[in-house]
């Protein structure tokens, strides 16, 4: 069956290396992102964000997570990205997602805590890790959308305390990247990560990954960093692919043709991501 988060964190911060969490949308981007992960025997996170799970259907994400955590041997966790709602994220719990982000990093420090704090008591007495933001990122993800002028850096201080108050698990920080694409070259604070580091012991995880050169995210992940998130990636390559298709063969209409291309030009992508975590062989 499908994991928390807790022992293959515990495995890549060991190992230094980094677990690579894809953001999904349906069966087909699912599937490439386990078929894929499976044969470069890899631990995997998939992550879905409040407007994929009223698209999909937490239930339905659940059982097919549970499927390919039978057809294959790699720790597959199912994971709740950037909530907001403690009640929905009661509910999905309910539904066997062992792996959830609450995100209530637009709210002042104090009252993050106290949010967060209530949703890792409840979500521990499942076995359910739980992820928080501290600092917020701009850019879009989804339905989420921040201006670059409400973007914060995480503050490495208020870091280490926020751990303690809380208990969080994992730990998402702000330092430069974004959700989507960059206008620019992405400026990553690197020092700040360091400063985080060595003020936070538990897992610290990547928000925005997409867009940013290889060699900058393995930087992270030597700095620390042992998640990754990348959605935007994935959607720029499988939607170019089936676009391209029916430009190709303006008549078709079966799903199994023209999804095909689609799930090819991720799938190499996924590859690529895997590789820059290092997390090949891990599982
Ligand atoms: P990107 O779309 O920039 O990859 O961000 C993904 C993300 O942070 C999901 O939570
Ligand atoms: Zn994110
Ligand atoms: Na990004």
């Amino acid at each position: 069956n499908i994991v928390n988060t807790i022992d293959m964190f515990r495995k890549a911060q060991q190992e230094e290396y980094a677990i690579p969490a894809f953001n999904i949308h349906n069966l087909e981007t699912f599937q490439v992102v386990v078929d894929t992960a499976a044969e470069l025997n890899s631990p995997v996170i998939l992550a879905s964000t409040p407007g994929t799970i009223s698209y999909s259907g937490g239930d339905y994400l659940v059982s097919i997570g549970n499927a390919a955590a039978k057809r294959y041997e790699i720790p597959i966790a199912l994971h709740l990205d950037h909530f907001e709602s403690f009640e929905e994220i009661k509910k999905y719990i309910e539904f066997g997602f062992k792996s959830v982000m609450i995100d209530a990093s637009h709210h002042p420090f104090e009252e993050n805590v106290k949010i967060v704090k209530e949703v890792v008591d409840y979500a521990h007495e499942y076995g359910v890790s739980v992820e928080a933001e501290l600092g917020r990122l701009g850019g879009v993800e989804d339905d989420l959308v921040v201006d670059e002028k409400d973007a914060k850096f995480t503050n490495p201080e208020q870091a280490g305390k926020f751990v303690e108050l809380t208990g969080i698990d994992s730990l998402a920080v702000a330092i430069g990247t974004a959700h989507g694409l960059y206008k620019g070259e992405p400026k990553i604070d690197f020092d700040r990560l360091d400063e985080i580091r060595s003020m936070v012991s538990i897992p610290l995880v990547l928000h925005g990954a997409s867009d940013i050169p290889d060699t900058m995210v393995k930087r992270t992940i030597e700095l620390g960093i042992c998640k990754v998130n990348i959605a935007t990636d994935l959607k720029i390559p499988f939607s170019n692919a089936v676009k391209q298709y029916f430009t190709e063969n303006p008549d078709a209409n079966d799903p199994r043709k023209y999804m095909t291309p689609g799930k090819e030009a991720m799938k190499k992508v996924v590859e690529e991501k895997i590789l820059m975590c290092g997390s090949n062989g891990k599982a």
